[in-house]
């Protein structure tokens, strides 16, 4: 009873302070999602072009889960937030996946231009739009030929009251670097946005309209791009990340901001949110030990040990034969202590981190107060 009270005492304190920011519903009948590694629930892995092999998915899941991550991306954690099912990947073709809550089409590896022959992975956002537009085709037939898609929902609504979320342009600005100066990969950035757009009205012009757009974050901090790129001191900054992929990573997400500041001023029906991962990461990465980490940089799972726990030859989960011995990519023994799972993908710790930091509404624009973040799992 005492602790039923005092809950109920909070509820009604928070309530006196919400109305001071915009509240958003976050109730959505269907998500759809396109991006790249960081939501990618099992898109490239279901295609046959990678593999992902234990220790990934050591957490939550037991079992590699598609995913490139020990446990939950942020996306998991913010179906969750939603009250919706995990996102089943649109090529994920073995068991029973249910798209009734939604559907993901994020592929490791993919960019926001168009995959070229040396290209990880084909899904290229324009791709992914079009797999998107043959999903929705496919199911207004079904619903067409009288099959029920969901009980509650009419098959518009879905589409049009349903949320669509975007997490990708990493891989463009990350890949750029191996054979393009900071100037080139600068120069190319309007080119990329460009491109974003056209996917973008395309969605629109197919009824969407609830849009959730996460920048790109700090990838100088990425683990992979240390040991390649910052081998030489003076290419880093005070928190040990390159310079130059983050001033890449901020040049982007400037001009992204300012492409969704007139989508929301040129689709005044829509709902067009702008979401800061790249502060929300950084702070993460600078104040690593506040938020209850250990490293911020060095990789749980990888080759090579301190300071960075990276060696590009052999991959997390990897056994590869290096001078003459058999060597192993192993998980470190508590992954919970690392923001960096595997040297380019976040560890869950990191990720439940990061999505509690998107809920509490203060790093989107516009601003939002969530129902009620305090009660999600705080890592502390
Ligand atoms: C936009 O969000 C508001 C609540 O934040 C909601 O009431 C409205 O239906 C949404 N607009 C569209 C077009 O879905
Ligand atoms: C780290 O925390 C301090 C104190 O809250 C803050 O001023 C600073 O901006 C944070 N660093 C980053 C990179 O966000
Ligand atoms: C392999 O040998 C090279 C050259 O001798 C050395 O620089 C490197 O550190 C060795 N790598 C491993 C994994 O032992």
């Amino acid at each position: 009873m005492e602790t039923k009270n005092l809950f109920l005492y909070v509820l009604a304190l928070i309530s006196i302070f919400l109305p001071l920011a915009q509240s958003v519903h976050f109730k959505f009948p269907a998500v759809f999602n396109f991006g790249d590694s960081n939501s990618d629930t099992g898109n490239l892995v279901g295609a046959g072009i990678e593999s992902i092999r234990p220790p990934y998915g050591e957490i939550h899941f037991q079992i590699p889960s598609g995913r490139y991550c020990d446990g939950r991306l942020i996306i998991d954690f913010l179906m969750d937030a939603m009250e919706l099912p995990f996102l089943n990947a649109y090529l994920d073709s073995v068991g029973v996946p249910n798209f009734r809550k939604g559907c993901n089409f994020a592929a490791a590896g993919s960019t926001i231009l168009p995959a070229t022959a040396t290209s990880v992975s084909p899904f290229s956002f324009g791709v992914q739009v079009n797999q998107f537009l043959r999903f929705k085709a496919r199911v207004l037939e079904l619903v067409a030929k009288g099959k029920r898609f969901d009980r509650y929902v009419p098959a518009e609504d879905y589409f049009q009251k349903g949320l669509y979320m975007f997490d990708i342009g990493q891989n463009d600005l990350a890949g750029a670097f191996y054979s393009k100066t900071l100037d080139q990969i600068v120069a190319s950035i309007p080119n990329i946005l460009v491109e974003f757009e056209t996917g973008i009205k395309k969605l629109y012009d197919q009824g969407g309209r609830n849009f959730w757009i996460h920048n790109t974050g700090p990838l100088g901090c990425l683990t992979q791009n240390v040991a390649k790129f910052g081998t030489d001191p003076s290419k880093l900054d005070e928190l040990g990340c390159v310079s130059g992929h983050n001033q890449a990573a901020k040049l982007l997400n400037l001009q992204l901001h300012a492409l969704t500041k007139k989508l929301q001023g040129q689709y005044a029906d829509s709902n067009i949110t702008y979401v800061d991962i790249y502060t929300i990461k950084s702070n993460l990465i600078a104040n690593y030990s506040r938020y209850g980490f250990e490293q911020p940089i060095m990789a749980c799972c990888g080759y090579g040990g301190p300071p960075l726990n990276y060696d590009s030859r052999i991959s997390c989960g990897q056994t590869k034969v290096l001078n003459g011995t058999s060597v192993t990519a192993k998980a470190c023994s508590d992954s919970t202590e690392y923001v960096n799972w595997d040297g380019i993908h976040y560890s869950e710790a990191a990720n439940q981190y990061i999505s509690s930091q998107i809920l509490t509404g203060k790093f989107s624009d516009p601003p939002f107060s969530d129902r009620m973040p305090f009660l999600l799992n705080l890592k502390f």
